[in-house]
């Protein structure tokens, strides 16, 4: 495996990999990669022949100074992880090889990109947008891996591939969860003991709520995931919302989409949480609240 800094090296490296017919595979992370990380590698490394992760704190979409400053950084150990996964190239540049000259593109996506999470960190995905094409343009991918605990970067990705008309296929993966159902993210090994026992309080309410949809509005399902994770005086929602998946557009009736997915936001203590669930809609197929 190589561990290159250099956009051109990498560049020049993938394109002796492509003169050999070679299908290149990508996974964007921001490093301190968990199991939901390495199962994207594993993917990656399945379906392609060379397999790239590149490993950048991009700080670009921090709107929070702290948060940038806090962000785990574990590149040795990160690289030892991908080593065994199977990876073929990381690319781990510094913000001087990324942004030479600040980068002052702005994209517009619409709806997409301003509706929770882009409410909630106004930027954040402008910066998604500007790395995730400089990214792009390094290592020319076939297929890029994105998981679906971040399920609004994912809408965004794809549009910005869209406008761009860029040809890569975006493949989406399953969230991977802990044992207790935290949803594994980087920002975990923030928690502290009580907190990180308390977070799992947040994939629990979402799944339970969707036992309620036979009986509840929409409105009402909101409202019981809200107080019951707001119960506890460790979390903070920040917002929870009921879209459509493609649209990102807010269900006020369960026959309003066949796909429906619920999108939180929580503060656990300090550390920001975000998780998301589908709603079946088989069961409340005939229902009209
Ligand atoms: O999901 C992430 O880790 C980041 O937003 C990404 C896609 C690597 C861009 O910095």
């Amino acid at each position: 495996m190589k561990v290159i800094q250099s956009a051109a090296l990498l560049r020049e490296s993938l394109q002796k990999e492509r003169q050999y017919n070679r299908q290149i595979g990508f996974v964007p992370t921001m490093g301190a990669l968990h199991d939901g990380h390495i199962n994207l590698a594993d993917r990656c490394v399945s379906e392609n022949d060379i397999s790239v992760v590149s490993i950048f704190v991009n700080p670009t979409q921090f709107n929070d100074k702290r948060d940038l400053d806090t962000y785990p950084r574990t590149l040795d150990t990160d690289c030892a992880l991908l080593e065994r996964a199977g990876c073929d190239y990381v690319f781990a540049p510094s913000v001087e090889e990324m942004y030479p000259v600040p980068d002052t593109r702005v994209f517009d996506f619409g709806r997409v990109s301003q509706v929770m999470e882009g409410a909630a960190r106004p930027g954040h995905f402008n910066g998604v947008a500007q790395i995730v094409s400089k990214l792009f343009a390094a290592v020319e991918p076939i297929n890029a891996y994105f998981g679906e605990k971040d399920f609004q970067q994912i809408a965004v990705v794809r549009e910005l591939v869209k406008q761009l008309k860029l040809p890569v296929v975006i493949r989406s993966c399953p969230t991977l969860r802990e044992a207790d159902g935290l949803a594994m993210s980087s920002r975990n090994t923030r928690l502290n003991v009580e907190q990180r026992r308390k977070a799992p309080l947040i994939a629990r309410t979402l799944k339970e709520s969707t036992g309620l949809t036979a009986a509840k509005s929409v409105q009402e399902v909101i409202n019981y995931v809200v107080d019951t994770v707001n119960s506890d005086p460790v979390m903070r929602v920040e917002y929870y919302e009921i879209v459509d998946e493609a649209t990102l557009k807010p269900v006020h009736r369960w026959s309003d989409s066949d796909h429906i997915v619920g999108c939180i936001t929580v503060f656990c203590g300090e550390v920001r949480l975000i998780d998301n669930i589908r709603y079946d809609n088989k069961t409340y197929a005939n229902r009209n609240t």
